[in-house]
């Protein structure tokens, strides 16, 4: 089904703001990050994004470049954020077919729902490497080229700009996200270092928390119906968000309008976070009963 600009981006946003950008992402082919990419696609950027599987990538791609016509969009597949090696010959080669590059999504994220009873150490390894070692990878990979683009921008708005993809879960705690609480804790913690080593060098680095965004993976899979129910009740907006409210804040972050706004997190949750809310298949404050008998998890499904 082909998309129309109101289903991913607000028309507050002047067209042709990012022409001759280039904006890489990680995490390109997921519901988010891929609004994201299309969002600045549109507004005139040529992309590159890298994900693990080939085809889905390459068909994403494909699907990213009819936001707008005559943008160039690649897609890398083989790229396990986890692996420098792999990243590093993704970005040079965006660079060399794509010309440089100016704005990062750092989106590659991984993620289950596990007791921390039974979360392995593998497990827990496995998501702390996706999450933080490879947003690590993406930024030693991408801040060269940050620093050039920062440095040479003569026109639209100003090169050099990272937007990490994080979460509200680890400001509150969530339960059976023990691995993906302290992943989301480093990544933010990730980015300010860099907005503060960095911006003197005239780069901004800023994190994007996405709350309960309806047709993602993440939120609707996540917990029985009734209870996915109860908890939009405590979202203050009354509802889930939308992935096109998630690309508006990115827009925002890469465009001049946001040049003096570096280290910071832009909660995109409509208030969700501050109720206190379980974030996943709880009811308010109160323990689910499998928390508190300690036993096995029932009906709540990983996210492989
Ligand atoms: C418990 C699990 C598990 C599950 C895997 N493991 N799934 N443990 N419950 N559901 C354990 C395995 O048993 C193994 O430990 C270890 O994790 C590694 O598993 P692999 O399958 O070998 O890992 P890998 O292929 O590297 O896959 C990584 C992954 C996977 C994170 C486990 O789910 C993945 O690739 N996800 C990427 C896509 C994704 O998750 N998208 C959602 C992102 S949403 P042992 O001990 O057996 O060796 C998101 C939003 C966060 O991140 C905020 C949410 C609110």
């Amino acid at each position: 089904m082909a998309l129309e600009r109101s289903d991913y981006l607000s028309d507050v946003w002047r067209e042709g703001i990012f022409n001759d950008k280039v904006v890489f992402c990680t995490g390109g082919n997921g519901t988010i990050c891929s609004a994201q990419v299309r969002a600045m696609v549109h507004l005139g950027a040529n992309a590159c994004i890298v994900g693990r599987n080939v085809d889905k990538t390459e068909s994403m791609a494909k699907s990213l470049m009819t936001a707008r016509q005559g943008s160039e969009v690649l897609g890398i597949g083989s790229v396990d954020v986890r692996n420098a090696e792999s990243l590093n010959q993704a970005v040079e080669r965006c660079v060399k077919e794509l010309g440089g590059i100016d704005f990062c999504i750092v989106g590659a994220a991984g993620n289950f729902l596990s007791p921390l009873s039974q979360l392995s150490a593998n497990a827990f390894k496995s998501v702390i490497d996706i999450d933080v070692l490879g947003s690590y990878n993406t930024v030693k990979a991408v801040l060269p080229h940050l620093v050039k683009s920062a440095s040479t921008s003569t026109s639209g708005p100003g090169g050099g700009r990272l937007v990490f993809v994080s979460a509200t879960i680890h400001y509150t705690g969530a339960p059976l996200q023990t691995h993906a609480v302290v992943a989301k804790a480093g990544v933010d913690a990730l980015s300010a270092n860099v907005a503060i080593e960095y911006g003197p060098r005239g780069l901004t680095s800023n994190v994007i928390a996405p709350g309960p965004i309806a047709g993602t993976e993440g939120m609707e899979r996540l917990g029985r119906s009734e209870d996915r129910e109860a908890n939009m009740k405590r979202i203050p907006a009354g509802r889930w968000g939308t992935v096109k409210e998630v690309a508006d804040a990115t827009v925002w972050l890469f465009s001049d309008a946001a040049n003096f706004v570096n280290g910071s997190v832009v909660v995109v949750d409509g208030g969700a976070w501050r109720t206190n809310r379980m974030a996943t298949g709880g009811k308010g404050m109160e323990y689910p009963d499998f928390l508190l008998g300690g036993g096995r998890v029932e009906g709540v499904k990983g996210l492989k």
